[in-house]
């Protein structure tokens, strides 16, 4: 007889493409928060040190943006056939907010003012959270 509980387990295909979306949307968005969190403490090393701090996690953050694209297609190809209008709908404005979390954190690295910083910082990070919470209705 089967374990009933076994039925509900992704299967490993299934498994390893929510855990690389999950991972990198955790270094994107998680990653964010965190070096938001830390840049006072930066700004106590030197003057330069919250910029440093910065573009260090630009090295992991971009490629994490990279594999969230590649994995959500890789998502859609796995679960988007036979959806409801609605889920369609929530896909449509996660990829609206996932653009503009791509496009707020790159103007946010060209910024040269506190005002223009703190504007494409803050939008970059709510749209990064509003993308994550997003993608786990679309998850269900
Ligand atoms: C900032 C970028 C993104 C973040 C933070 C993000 C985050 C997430 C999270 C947390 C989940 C839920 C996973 C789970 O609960 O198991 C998810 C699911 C999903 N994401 Fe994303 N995502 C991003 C980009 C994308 C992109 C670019 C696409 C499409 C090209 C996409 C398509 C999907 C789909 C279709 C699901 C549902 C997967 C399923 O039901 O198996 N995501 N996303």
């Amino acid at each position: 007889m089967a374990v009933p509980i076994l039925a509900q387990l992704a299967s490993a295909l299934d498994g390893t493409r929510l855990s690389l979306h999950v991972l990198s949307a955790a270094v994107w968005v998680g990653g964010q928060l965190v070096l938001a969190g830390l840049v006072p403490t930066a700004r106590t090393l030197g003057d330069e040190a919250p910029r440093r701090l910065a573009r260090a996690f630009s090295r992991l953050s971009w490629p994490a943006y990279g594999l969230l694209v590649a994995t959500g297609v890789w998502n859609i190809a796995a679960v988007a056939h036979g959806q409801s209008t609605t889920w369609q709908v929530v896909l449509g404005v996660k990829l609206a907010v996932v653009a503009l979390s791509g496009l707020s954190a790159w103007l946010h690295t060209r910024a040269r003012t506190r005002r223009a910083l703190a504007l494409w910082g803050g939008v970059t990070g709510v749209s990064a959270v509003a993308a994550l919470v997003l993608g786990v209705f679309l998850a269900g």
